[in-house]
């Protein structure tokens, strides 16, 4: 990869909470365009990591470069100014506002997604558009903070576990949109439980153990290696 430009580029990034190092020293690379997926056991530190890249946890040390700017130690929403939106882990959709609010109140002014734009890549949301955020499934929760992100016309997009507590059909949905996603230039950073998805979504694959990458690969190299999956994941 050396040479070739990233689009979110960190470096030895050292994170946690107070008294306990959660991220020890972690580096990784997404190009623009890219789709890479984050795997790692419960607990290992994914989240941390993605909401530190984000600026919701401090970094202790090392960096994180978006387009070749550092935005180490920013707020969350010089982060998204430089092109990074986040669809967190639980979907946190503002439950008592409408469908058409919870994307009204996440529109940038002046970028290329408009609340249109999302209701057309995600029909089900224009069908729901005023029920309440308390009113929906979690598929509809997780579409609508799929779109709620790219209101945000970001050229990265941070997805923490998006299949989280969805029924096996609903996640082919999800899935089918991402690959939409990704087809349209939009780089993805995946951190997912569920395989499948992740597998049918990115191209790359890094795999986090206690605070660290352990393995970087293409998705091809990793599906052929089960025993190394096992040995990572524990699955496979
Ligand atoms: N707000 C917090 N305050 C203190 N400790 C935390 C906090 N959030 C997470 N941790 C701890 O940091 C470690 C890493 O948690 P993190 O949520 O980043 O892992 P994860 O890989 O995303 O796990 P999961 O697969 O369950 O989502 C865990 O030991 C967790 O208990
Ligand atoms: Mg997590």
């Amino acid at each position: 990869m050396t040479g070739e430009k990233a689009l979110l580029q960190v470096e030895d990034l050292v994170a946690g909470y107070a008294g306990s190092r959660v991220l020890n020293g972690v580096s990784l690379r997404v190009r623009a365009g890219e789709a890479v997926t984050l795997l790692g056991r419960n607990g290992v530190g994914k989240t941390t990591f993605i909401e530190t890249v984000m600026g919701m946890v401090k970094a202790t040390s090392g960096h994180v470069y978006v387009d070749g700017r550092d935005v180490t130690g920013k707020q969350p929403h010089v982060v998204s100014n430089a092109g990074v939106a986040i669809v967190p882990q639980g979907r946190r959709v503002f439950a008592p506002l409408t469908v058409e609010e919870n994307l009204e109140i996440a529109v940038r002014k002046g970028g290329e997604w408009t609340v249109e734009r999302v209701y057309d890549l995600m029909p089900r949301l224009r069908e729901r558009r005023t029920n309440l955020g308390s009113q929906l499934s979690g598929g509809e929760q997780q579409m609508l903070a799929i779109g709620r992100a790219l209101l945000c016309s970001p050229r990265l997009m941070l997805l923490d576990e998006p299949s989280d507590g969805l029924a096996p059909t609903i996640v082919e949905q999800v899935g089918e949109i991402l690959i939409d996603l990704a087809r349209t230039g939009l780089a993805v950073l995946i951190v997912e439980q569920d395989l499948r998805l992740a597998f049918d979504v990115a191209d790359r694959v890094a795999v986090m153990t206690k605070g660290s990458i352990v393995h970087e690969s293409s998705v091809a190299e990793f599906r052929r290696d089960g025993a190394r999956a096992q040995a990572l994941l524990g699955v496979g």
